[in-house]
């Protein structure tokens, strides 16, 4: 049994933080941000906790599938900034909203929407779920060293999440991939206040090799994309939208012009939310979804990369009940099997 997307949801922070608002306090301007990655602005939480982010976003998800919590089989939360370390946060989620249905959250960094759709992927073939909510929820704003330029100019908040139901085609093709470095890309824990740790605290802030990472987005985006249409049997030019992570600018241009594909089908959201890790990529495919660009029998494919370093890549294929499909007639009663 496979499954399809019936709906999706998204909310970010109300406050906007320009590029000119960060050169108010760092060494940094308007002119190089925007250059070096094509961010404008991002949404950063004031008063706004990740748990009221999440649940907006999975409530959007939810009205638009036509799904009343009750029925959930299954919450999964994409994060690595949760509000909670226990419990999950996909289980704060689970209670504000009123489900009463088991809740985990997956940590894949910016891969971790698509490590999510494989975890639920296998309870609708395992036949163990009918519908389940997959919620991806970052707060990246309160990992950032704030005086570190090279880093907290790329980051924003936010949260997005999908409906998925039985009956669909599921993946037609699904790859995940750990290459393990933690120097590339780290965040610490918490170092906790134990009377017995002897140890030297380190920051729970997040640092990174840029260069490093860029060069793993867009090979991990040419790599993914062209194993995915060989699974299908089609070439790169055949699919029809890309849902890429959302890192910078820079890395989708130069994977555009590798794969030879038209940038019109590659969806894009940074210059207004900045990297928003793992809800990147929900929130692009909310924005197809919302702006009716997608027709069934379309294929979407979806590549997330990040700390792990790790990858993540699917390929769906909309169908006519699928969200936002053109030929659908949406009513609660046209999405049920
Ligand atoms: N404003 C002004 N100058 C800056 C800034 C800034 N915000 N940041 C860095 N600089 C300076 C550097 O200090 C350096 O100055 P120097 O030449 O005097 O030493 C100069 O700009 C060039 O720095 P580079 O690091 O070479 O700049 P680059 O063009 O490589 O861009 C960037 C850096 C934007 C970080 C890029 O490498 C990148 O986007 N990498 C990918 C990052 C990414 O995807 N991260 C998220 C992964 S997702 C996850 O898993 C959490």
């Amino acid at each position: 049994m496979g499954f399809r997307i019936l709906g999706t949801g998204t909310a970010l922070p109300e406050r906007v933080v320009t590029n000119d608002d960060l050169s108010e306090f760092l060494d940094t301007s308007d002119e190089w941000i925007s250059q070096r990655t094509g961010i404008k602005t991002r949404h950063v939480c004031t008063t706004d906790s990740l748990d009221d982010l999440a649940t907006r976003a999975a409530e959007e998800a939810l009205s638009y599938a036509g799904v009343d919590a009750s029925e959930l089989d299954l919450i999964v939360c994409s994060t690595t900034s949760p509000d909670h370390i226990v419990p999950a946060q996909a289980t704060a989620v689970g209670e504000r909203i009123g489900a009463a249905c088991p809740s985990f959250d997956v940590a894949a960094a910016c891969a971790g929407f698509i490590f999510a759709l494989d975890v639920a992927d296998g309870w609708f073939a395992r036949g163990r779920a009918r519908r389940v909510l997959v919620v991806a929820a970052e707060r990246y704003t309160r990992l950032m060293d704030w005086h570190d330029r090279s880093t907290c100019v790329l980051f924003g908040d936010g949260a997005s999440a999908a409906v998925l139901g039985d009956g669909g085609e599921g993946f037609i093709s699904v790859h995940l991939s750990t290459k393990p470095d933690l120097e590339v890309l780290e965040v610490p824990g918490l170092s906790g206040s134990s009377p017995f740790n002897v140890s030297e605290p380190r920051p729970c802030t997040l640092s990174m090799h840029g260069g490093e990472v860029f060069k793993y987005g867009v090979t991990s985006i040419v790599q993914e994309v062209r194993k995915l249409a060989a699974d299908a049997g089609i070439t790169p030019q055949d699919i029809d939208h890309f849902v890429f992570h959302q890192a910078n600018g820079r890395i989708l241009d130069s994977a555009i012009t590798r794969l030879g594909i038209d940038g019109d089908r590659v969806v894009r959201t940074l210059a207004d939310t900045g990297n928003i890790s793992s809800a990147c990529i929900p929130l692009a495919l909310d924005k197809l979804v919302r702006t009716g660009e997608l027709a069934a029998g379309e294929y979407v494919a979806m590549v997330g990369f990040g700390a792990g370093l790790t990858t993540g890549s699917c390929l769906l294929q909309w169908d006519e009940k699928s969200a936002g499909a053109a030929t659908l007639a949406k009513t609660p009663s046209d999405l049920s099997d």
